[in-house]
């Protein structure tokens, strides 16, 4: 278990998903840095308490966004996958594996972040966890280039789990450019056709994905649908929007695509379609397949 998310206030509603989202994180930061065998706890706090223990632990009386209290002491310049002994000296029985210490989250700071960015609540709570475990780690950002260093593998940690650098929410725009950019790499040598896709997940992340043809026609997968076993692989469960461009016509989705598509969003589902180099419309799931099959019709809840 890579991390133990405790609250120490209520909470709030459509919170449900984030332990398994900060989990993802995590793991993508000790991957980033080829540490194995690691966690640390996430704490969510508030304006006060997070006030309290930044004078408690670094006599500074205000509160903040973030603080990470490292178990591990890194000798200077090193960072986890330096000290491997350190960390696994910090083996905790409880988390099955080494403890690297405490990232405290204050959620009202977050939550105000998020807004000001322009992105989702579950957004700003993976940088500040991405943030902070590179802190529990070893790097600082004392000087430029510290910031630096540190910056970039935050970055990659967070693209690996799909929260890209752009702040933001992504437009309909954005959503078909990267749509455009993921139908370069389609592989489709019998019909010629390239088709991109890009799904927009509700906890803010984009996924993208191109068709693959095969000399066996049938086995072909459409742009879609593997932008949604991406999506899917990456632990999303909930689409909020996808773009869908073809390079010779307008890549209308097919009657398979839809029916997928509709297993993860609603009927509201921004469908945004277009062709390569010629603009898009928008239409809603609905409209393309009404009267769909649903998970809720055989009683299951998709979360
Ligand atoms: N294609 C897609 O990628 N998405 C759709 O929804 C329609 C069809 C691809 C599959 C095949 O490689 C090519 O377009 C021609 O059908």
């Amino acid at each position: 278990m890579a991390i133990e998310l405790q609250w120490d206030i209520p909470v709030p509603e459509g919170m449900e998903g984030l332990e398994k989202l900060l989990r993802r994180v995590a793991d993508a930061c000790f991957e980033a840095e080829g540490v194995s065998g690691a966690g640390f706890c996430v704490r969510i706090v508030d304006d006060e308490q997070i006030q309290a223990l930044n004078l408690d632990m670094r006599g500074i009386d205000s509160p903040t966004d973030v603080l990470s209290f490292p178990t591990v002491a890194y000798p200077e310049g090193k960072t986890a996958r330096d000290c491997p002994r350190r960390v696994s000296r910090e083996y905790d029985p409880a988390m099955d594996c080494a403890n690297l210490g405490d990232c405290v989250i204050n959620l009202g700071r977050a939550r105000a972040q998020a807004e000001e960015y322009g992105h989702s609540l579950q957004r700003e709570l993976s940088y500040l966890t991405a943030h902070s475990a590179f802190h529990l780690m070893g790097y600082d950002h004392m000087n430029e280039e510290e910031k630096t260093v540190m910056r970039n593998m935050e970055e990659r940690a967070l693209s690996a789990v799909g929260i890209t650098r752009e702040g933001g929410t992504p437009s309909h725009e954005q959503l078909f450019e990267l749509a455009c950019e993921a139908m370069q790499n389609s592989y489709s040598p019998y019909s010629h056709f390239k088709v991109g896709a890009c799904i927009l997940t509700e906890d803010g992340r984009t996924f993208k994905g191109c068709n693959f043809e095969n000399a066996s026609y049938g086995a072909t997968i459409c742009a879609e649908r593997c932008a949604a076993s991406c999506a899917i692989a990456a632990g999303a469960r909930r689409f909020a929007a996808i773009a869908v461009v073809g390079s010779t016509a307008v890549a209308w989705p097919c009657g398979i695509c839809r029916q997928v598509l509709r297993e993860f969003s609603d009927l509201s589902l921004p469908v945004i379609v277009g062709q390569y180099g010629k603009g898009f419309t928008v239409k809603t799931l609905g409209e393309l397949l009404p009267e769909a099959l649903s998970p809720e019709d055989l009683g299951v809840t998709v979360e």
